[in-house]
């Protein structure tokens, strides 16, 4: 049996992870295999089970609480998909394992940086594992190129584990992010 193949799309908050893992599902969905997308349950952003990107494009999800959850839903797809994996618990990375090795391919998608320009640990311990990685960018909020990697927080609030979106954050360059932090 041919092993599974890993993809995680990492980059700030609007570079288009959502819509790109959305996409990846629309190749499994024209060749009619089965696929499963799980997002973590702290993700409230929009209705429980569904994801959604911030152009509107959504398909629905399975909220888990623990990442090992997944494996209870798993049956005959060819394609298991995780969205918001910053958010999972580091468990994740050996689920992927498992499942790549049923002969399922995985697509991941998540922060790889926090605002404070800190990695999350799920995140990286998936980049390792990866077969394909892709980083997206954003445009910068603030001079408008299209080399937007970190996202920046704008309300006062330390924690890294914060979940919004236009309200709190908007994605930046890491020159206007080094000028906005040394105000
Ligand atoms: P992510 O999951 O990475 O946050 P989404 O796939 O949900 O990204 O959203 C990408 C969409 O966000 C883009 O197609 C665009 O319509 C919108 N968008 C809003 N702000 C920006 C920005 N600064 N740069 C790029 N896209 C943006
Ligand atoms: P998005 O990448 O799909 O836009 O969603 C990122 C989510 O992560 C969003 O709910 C905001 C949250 N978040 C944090 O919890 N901590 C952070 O440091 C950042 C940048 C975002
Ligand atoms: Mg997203
Ligand atoms: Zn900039």
């Amino acid at each position: 049996m041919a092993q599974g193949k890993i993809t995680v799309i990492v980059g700030p908050m609007y570079s288009g992870k959502t819509s790109e893992l959305l996409s990846y599902a629309e190749i499994y969905k024209l060749g009619k295999k089965r696929y499963q997308i799980f997002k973590p349950i702290i993700d409230n952003r929009y209705r429980l089970q569904e994801i959604r990107s911030h152009s509107g494009m959504k398909e629905s999800a399975i909220p888990i609480a623990h990442s090992a959850d997944a494996e209870r839903y798993i049956t005959d797809e060819k394609a298991i998909f995780f969205d918001e994996v910053q958010f999972f618990d580091r468990d994740l990375a050996d689920v992927v394992k498992r499942i790549r090795h049923l002969g399922k391919d995985v697509i991941c998608a998540g922060l790889d940086m926090s605002f404070k320009e800190n990695p999350f640990e799920t995140t990286a311990l998936l980049l390792c594992l990866a077969d394909v990685v892709i980083k997206k960018r954003a445009v910068c909020h603030e001079c408008g190129e299209y080399n937007g990697i970190i996202t920046y927080k704008y309300v006062d609030n330390e924690s890294e584990i914060d979940v919004g979106g236009f309200d709190k954050y908007f994605a930046v360059c890491l020159d206007c992010y080094h000028k906005l932090t040394q105000q």
